[in-house]
């Protein structure tokens, strides 16, 4: 496997592409808005110098990864001669059923066709296609180029080759992949959201401070952030809708929203990119973490 493909080149694509690159492989990124493709080769220019700086990687390798990197003007051009194709556009079933009827009609039976979606069921997405055993989910995280996990999500009738074929991608793009079903949440929104709402009731109750619930998690369990903090990362707008969906979907109350998560998201206190939220965020902070939804 040699040819790239990442469709959608925002927060998600052009970092998918950048690990693509890295990895070696020849990669065309694309997106519906033209505009969209240079921001998204900047940022993975700026990325890939962060990394020389950091010491992660040589100013060679960086040149090297970015020159395999280009961009196209469509979806067909992109993907022409691709042995995967990875979608990481808008979260909508409709969008990305569509894409994929388009993939399907475009490229070889061979080619490996990957959703980034963090919600939708990924055998919706890949009963489009004529050979679904070849569909499955890529979900990575935020900032792709940073974070390890790939959960490989699979349907009931991806094939096992496509399984072992992702695994490898993943691994060759140096991140660790685990395989999930095709469930809502997968494994790291089922765990992790229920573990953010359930902090957030404590705030509620009175249990203890946001800091203090989070000091807990981090030196009682040694996470590497509390539950608070990430879901102020992430947005509180964003868990908020993730909550809602997991209540939904799986039927389990566990997932429905405290009213301390609503009324925060009401006021706009949405976290970290509005300034406030279960922490006060002044604008000059920063950090570089997880904002997975
Ligand atoms: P985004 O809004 O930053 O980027 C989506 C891009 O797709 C936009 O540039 C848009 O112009 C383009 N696009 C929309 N429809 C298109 C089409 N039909 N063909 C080609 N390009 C199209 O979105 P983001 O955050 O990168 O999310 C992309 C996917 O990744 C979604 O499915 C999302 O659920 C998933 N995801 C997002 C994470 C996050 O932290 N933002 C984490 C993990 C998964």
């Amino acid at each position: 496997m040699k040819r790239f493909a990442v469709i959608g080149a925002g927060t998600m694509g052009h970092g998918i592409a950048h690990a693509a690159a890295l990895a070696g492989y020849d990669t065309t990124l694309t997106d519906a808005r033209r505009d969209a493709l240079v921001p998204a080769l900047a940022r993975v220019r700026a990325n890939l110098d962060g990394g020389v700086q950091r010491g992660k990687l040589s100013a060679a390798e960086a040149d090297a990864a970015f020159a395999r990197l280009t961009t196209a003007d469509s979806v067909a051009e992109a993907t022409r001669d691709a042995d995967v194709v990875v979608e990481a556009v808008v979260e909508d079933l409709n969008v990305k059923r569509e894409l994929f009827t388009e993939l399907d009609a475009l490229v070889s039976d061979n080619t490996l066709l990957a959703t980034n979606t963090s919600s939708l069921s990924v055998k919706a997405i890949a009963e489009v296609s004529a050979h679904p055993g070849r569909v499955l989910g890529l979900h990575f995280f935020n900032p792709v180029h940073i974070m390890k996990l790939v959960e490989v999500v699979t349907h009931d009738r991806t094939a096992d080759d496509a399984v072992e074929r992702a695994r490898a991608i993943a691994t060759a793009m140096d991140k660790v992949p685990i395989v999930v079903k095709d469930r809502p949440g997968f494994a790291s929104s089922r765990l992790g959201v229920v573990l953010g709402l359930e902090a957030m009731r404590m705030v509620e109750e009175g249990v203890a401070s946001a800091e203090d619930i989070d000091t807990a998690m981090q030196l009682g369990y040694g996470h590497p952030m509390g539950p608070l903090k990430v879901s102020d990362l992430v947005g509180l707008d964003v868990r908020l809708a993730i909550a809602d969906y997991l209540e939904r979907a799986l039927g389990d109350a566990r997932y429905a929203a405290p009213a301390i998560l609503r009324r925060k998201v009401e006021a706009g206190d949405l976290g970290k990119k509005s300034g406030r939220g279960f922490y006060e965020w002044p604008t000059t902070s920063s950090s570089s973490t997880s904002t997975d939804t």
